[in-house]
């Protein structure tokens, strides 16, 4: 209840256009409003407690109600409010990049802040073209990355994304934006079947710069684990197979981080997991928590340096609110509580017990492949488990929509039922969860997967 009288849930209704949202089923259904969070759940306006099985949207890292990052907030605003990095610094933003800098991998030294993700992946795309246009390779403006990834909402950003429906109303979108393989081994047409990975999905990457020529490429663009397509990790050898790829036709790698950094996968960076140097990091998300957005790109010295040592000339590009002081205040108290608490070896401490607890899914109906790494996994639903067949988009949306998300919703558990590519649960919870909150995600899961298995078969 507001406190002149009115109902929340009612008043969203009418006056919220939810982003990604049915507004039609909302009208139906309700606006489900949450109020407060605590450490690893949420609760709603009626008080009813939710364990937050996505970390809002894979964004609070350290949990909820972590009061310290209110009061980074509170004393950075009553000391400077606002002030831009257009020409001029301030002190959260400086020594929040300097930090970044320090936890960063190899030259990876010079933070470009934005608001968020999706700013970010764009912002990394215009440092890349200007860059090369600086150093006399003027027609490298192309970016590689992969089938069904989801760099962010924005006319550029979303070019570089490659979920179809999320494309196909804005079409046509940037052509200098080609799409590669993803690594979906489970449905991999040429090694899916094979004892190991050919690393064709690599290779592919190659070709995709070969057709377009090598000197019209700027960079490739990939998650280090991808989100959509259902936690695609990637096979042993793929970003060593990457980086020579890049290296040979002078390709710059960026790291798309927005979800894989600050402790998802258990390091500070997706990257470090998987061993492998990228030129930029594009990063938001876990960088606050959520507590404040921010976003930015960590470039190497080398894509900095005909910036300070050239004639002077300028990127061309800047956003109002990129690095603002209070959201990078509310980082800097993030990556203390981070540290202190000891938030990346709680999840490597707990990854053998997650492993072992969504691994042990396999024998419910209807699970046709468990994925992921660190506090990001997935369920792929099929029809028939022996021969991967899945879903049409009509079951699909009968399954996930109209049973398995209330079933898992009204168990106390919040997490994403996602067919933009083949149907998957998305389990990626606060990064403080322990073996109560685990196993309470992998008991919803099975309870609701077998219960809609007998609903599908009964239909
Ligand atoms: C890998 C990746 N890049 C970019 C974005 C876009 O971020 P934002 O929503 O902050 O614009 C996202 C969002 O989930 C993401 O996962």
């Amino acid at each position: 209840m507001t406190t002149d009288g009115h109902d929340l849930a009612s008043l969203g209704q009418r006056h919220i256009w939810g982003h990604f949202t049915n507004l039609s089923l909302m009208q139906r259904i309700g606006l489900p409003v949450i109020e407060r969070g605590e450490g690893a759940y949420v609760y709603d306006a009626n008080g009813k407690k939710y364990l937050d099985g996505l970390s809002g949207l894979f964004t609070v890292n350290i949990g909820h109600g972590r009061t310290e990052l209110g009061a980074a907030a509170a004393r950075q605003a009553d000391t400077l409010g606002y002030f831009p990095l257009w020409s001029f610094g301030h002190e959260p933003a400086i020594l929040l990049a300097r930090r970044l800098a320090e936890l960063a991998p190899g030259d990876l030294n010079r933070v470009f802040f934005t608001s968020g993700g999706g700013e970010a992946v764009e912002s990394a795309w215009k440092i890349a073209v200007q860059y090369f246009a600086k150093v006399g390779q003027p027609k490298r403006r192309k970016v590689v990355s992969r089938h069904f990834a989801y760099h962010g909402t924005t006319l550029g950003a979303l070019s570089i994304s490659g979920i179809p429906a999320m494309r196909e109303p804005f079409e046509p979108l940037f052509d200098w934006a080609v799409k590669a393989n993803n690594t979906n081994r489970y449905r991999c047409s040429s090694c899916a079947n094979a004892p190991a990975c050919t690393l064709d999905c690599a290779d592919d990457i190659e070709r995709r710069i070969l057709a377009e020529g090598p000197e019209t490429v700027a960079a490739v663009i990939l998650e280090p684990m991808q989100n959509t397509g259902g936690a695609l990790t990637p096979p042993e050898g793929y970003f060593a197979r990457v980086r020579e790829i890049c290296d040979r036709y002078g390709v710059l790698l960026v790291s798309d981080e927005v979800i894989c950094a600050f402790g998802r996968l258990g390091h500070w960076f997706g990257c470090e997991r998987y061993g492998y140097q990228p030129d930029m990091i594009t990063f938001a998300k876990g960088v606050t928590s959520g507590y404040a957005p921010l976003g930015g790109v960590i470039a190497s010295d080398r894509l900095a340096a005909p910036f300070i040592e050239g004639d002077g000339s300028v990127l061309m590009h800047g956003l109002t609110f990129g690095g603002h002081p209070v959201s990078c205040a509310v980082a800097l108290a993030n990556l203390d509580v981070m540290e202190r608490d000891d938030i990346l070896g709680n999840v490597r401490r707990h990854e053998p017990l997650f492993d072992s607890l969504m691994e042990g899914l396999r024998d419910v109906p209807m699970v046709g492949d468990v994925r992921g790494a660190g506090y990001f996994r997935v369920v792929e639903l099929v029809k028939d488990k022996e021969s991967k067949e899945t879903f049409t988009p009509e079951e699909c949306n009968w399954l996930l929509r109209d049973v398995l998300s209330p079933r898992i919703f009204n168990s106390g558990l919040i997490c994403r039922a996602d067919d933009r590519a083949d149907p998957v649960l998305v389990v990626a919870p606060t990064l403080v969860c322990g073996e109560t909150e685990l196993t309470f995600v992998a008991d919803v899961l099975r309870e609701a997967i077998t219960y809609a298995a007998g609903q599908y078969a009964t239909r």
